[in-house]
């Protein structure tokens, strides 16, 4: 099953293998690929993945985790990123760029010497072990601060797809950045109409995909959740995946075509020795969509017999694949020939 053709809205993915969105730290100053970001993607293009999905691009210079993050505040950078989505095409893989606002999640400090940066937040609770060394906490969003980030995210939606070139978005709301920490209770203490309710710590998530949805109707367009702010098997606490399956539903309707599934404030399971880390999530959060949502899974997922038994046993349409695809593009011919 892994092998045959799946339609992606209107569009046909070659296979259900997936790049998933690994960050290079490769970017210029001003956000843009470098050689070494062309030298990545154009081995992952030779791959053979039916999709790629790009790294996270900052949707504006707050929503930076590190400085070396690709940024898609501009026309202008968003022209510099075209010679990205060239190469990916030359593969013929679909390719999608992934859009992120990081909040109060910093990678690295060195953030804030950057001019003109701020760290946002929901609510001021800090994410990450950063936070203690810097002595200071993040902000806490201003509700024009809120509407300005949902016109940054479809904005940056427009000209990664408008003047990039890619394909398709997927907007990132897991592994704790900004989106995350709106959606999880342990980040999100506000009370007003962005906090207190599932429903409205979804609220931001929701007006961003639906401005981009509006904005792109015929694009794929992907959200990546945190099916849960912690890990399969552990003690649940914060985000639950009951919440997280209402969250899907309600994307669904606002006209998503994909949603990828990996963890919120617990990150995406690399300490995980097992296999599939987050395939319970997948398969409860696909059995309450329709046909009309593909559901993909990334985490874990190292091997053909298992990628395919997913997809045989209705887990997930499709396989998303981190770590195996940096160290080793030509696992995706592997696979084709043991299969
Ligand atoms: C170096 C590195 C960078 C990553 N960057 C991103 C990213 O930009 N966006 C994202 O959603 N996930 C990112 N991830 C998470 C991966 O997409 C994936 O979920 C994770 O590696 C687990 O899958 P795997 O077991 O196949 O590696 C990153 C992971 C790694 C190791």
């Amino acid at each position: 099953m892994i092998f045959e053709p799946v339609e992606f809205k209107n569009k046909l993915l070659a296979n259900r293998i997936v790049s998933a969105p690994l960050a290079s730290s490769s970017s210029m100053e001003d956000g843009s690929p470098s050689e070494k970001s062309l030298e990545i993607y154009g081995r992952f293009a030779a791959s053979g993945a039916g999709l790629i999905i790009v790294e996270h691009h900052a949707v504006n210079i707050y929503g930076r985790t590190r400085p070396a993050q690709f940024l898609a505040d501009s026309d202008e950078v968003a022209k510099k990123h075209s010679v990205i989505s060239r190469v990916l095409k030359s593969g013929n893989a679909l390719c999608m760029a992934q859009i992120n606002h990081a909040g109060a999640k910093i990678a690295d400090p060195a953030v804030f010497e950057m001019e003109g940066y701020r760290s946002f937040s929901p609510s001021g609770v800090p994410v990450g072990d950063n936070w203690d060394k810097l002595g200071r906490s993040p902000e806490v969003m201003t509700r024009s601060d809120i509407r300005r980030t949902v016109d940054d995210f479809i904005n940056a939606a427009v000209r990664m797809v408008k003047t990039a070139g890619y394909d398709g978005v997927q907007i990132h709301a897991s592994h704790g950045y900004l989106l995350g920490q709106f959606l999880s209770p342990l980040t999100n203490r506000r009370d007003d109409e962005y906090g207190g309710s599932d429903a409205k710590r979804a609220r931001l998530l929701y007006e961003i995909t639906d401005g981009v949805r509006q904005s792109l109707k015929d694009i794929p367009l992907s959200v990546r959740l945190g099916a849960a702010d912690f890990l399969p098997g552990e003690k649940p606490l914060g985000l639950s995946t009951d919440e997280t399956v209402a969250v899907a539903r309600e994307l669904a309707n606002l006209g998503v075509d994909m949603i990828g599934i990996s963890g919120n404030l617990c990150g995406y399971g690399l300490d995980r020795k097992d296999s599939a880390y987050f395939a319970p999530y997948a398969e409860r959060i696909k059995s309450s969509l329709g046909s009309s949502v593909l559901v993909e899974c990334t985490g874990g997922i190292n091997d053909v017999r298992t990628a395919d038994k997913m997809l045989l046993e209705g887990v997930c349409d499709l396989v998303g694949v981190g770590r195996l695809m940096l160290r080793d593009p030509g696992f995706v011919a592997r696979w084709k020939e043991s299969y």
